[in-house]
């Protein structure tokens, strides 16, 4: 081949680019003129590694106070991409099993990580420093973590997130505007004698309260219960990796931060305030909240045994 004539492949390439550019009446040779200018990608600008490490600033001077901000950004993150399936799921026109079925793959698996990562809090930072700069952070907790909740709106239907002592009587009650009043984690962070909300949970509501009802209307039809319902109600391995995702965003994730906050707030004889200011013994511990993605896939016994880990996993 003439060594100045260009590759056959290439011109083919050329002619493709050029007809996609026309479809959208852009010329090619201007975007060929962008390419020669252009720099190379780096790996650092790709995943904005600058911006990312400059996102941990400690409000104290002590050093486990970094773990604890880099270990939430770090679940943040997850729960980002445990969002990014469900929304794939909820918005794919005619899904099939496959479709579906790798997709909650993925959510168990980012949640298995969560799960077996929590050491991190539980036994990465020294007791003494923790409880001295938690101070500094007052009222905030992660009880405001937005995608959190996003999660539990997208997973199921908001009747299964009501608080355990209402859910059966609001059955009845089609109305999610209702039943959005008696969400689980809003009565955990609210004096029942008073009525008085926590700080914690008042500048949570102000912040994401709407865009929270928003989501429960945009998911009534399409969160993760429902598609399965709709579309997959009797296919086993779907019906497998649901229970999983149940038991580890509701038991074993629950559990694993439950054993953080033990270790860190628990001190015979009273126990240390939360900085959210729930009663966190009663609030956090999955037996009492009860709360279950997809309650028709488990029978009396396990719903019973609802919160006890070992008990879970041998019943797998
Ligand atoms: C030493 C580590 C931690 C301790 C001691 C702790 C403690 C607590 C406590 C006491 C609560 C109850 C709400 C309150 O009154 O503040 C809570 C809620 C919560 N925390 Fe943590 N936490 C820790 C780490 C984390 C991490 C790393 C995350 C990841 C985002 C997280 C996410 C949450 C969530 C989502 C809730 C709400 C749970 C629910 O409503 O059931 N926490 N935490």
């Amino acid at each position: 081949m003439d060594k100045s004539s260009l590759d056959p492949d290439l011109i083919e390439q050329l002619k493709k680019l050029q007809q996609k550019y026309a479809v959208m009446g852009q010329d090619l040779s201007s975007y060929l003129d962008g390419l020669l200018y252009a720099d190379y990608l780096t790996y650092w600008d790709y995943i904005h590694l600058d911006t990312l490490l400059s996102l941990q600033n400690p409000k104290t001077q002590f050093p486990d106070e970094k773990v604890f901000i880099g270990y939430h950004q770090i679940t943040e993150l997850y729960f980002n991409l445990i969002l990014w399936e469900i929304e794939q799921i909820a918005t794919k026109e005619n899904i099939d099993e496959k479709f579906f079925g790798a997709r909650l793959t993925r959510m168990v698996r980012y949640f298995e990580l969560l799960e077996s990562s929590f050491i991190v809090m539980v036994d990465g930072m020294e007791k003494d420093q923790f409880l001295k700069f938690r101070m500094s952070l007052l009222p905030a907790s992660g009880f405001q973590s937005a995608q959190y909740r996003l999660i539990e709106i997208c997973s199921t239907d908001i009747i299964n997130l009501v608080h355990v002592e209402f859910r059966e009587a609001m059955m009845e009650y089609s109305d999610i505007e209702q039943q959005v009043e008696h969400l689980y984690w809003r009565s955990g962070a609210t004096e029942l004698a008073s009525g008085k909300k926590t700080l914690t949970l008042q500048q949570f509501e102000e912040k994401y309260g709407k865009s929270f009802k928003q989501t429960g209307m945009k998911y009534r039809d399409c969160n993760i219960r429902k598609i399965y319902l709709q579309h997959f109600p009797d296919s086993p391995d779907v019906i497998k990796s649901l229970r999983e995702f149940d038991q580890l965003a509701n038991v074993l994730w629950p559990l694993a931060h439950l054993k953080s906050a033990a270790r860190y707030l628990h001190r015979d004889p009273e126990n240390i305030k939360a900085t959210g200011g729930t009663n966190w013994q009663k609030y956090l511990p999955p037996r009492f909240q009860r709360i279950m993605f997809f309650p028709e896939l488990w029978s009396d016994h396990e719903k019973e045994e609802w919160g006890k880990a070992g008990v879970m996993k041998a019943l797998q």
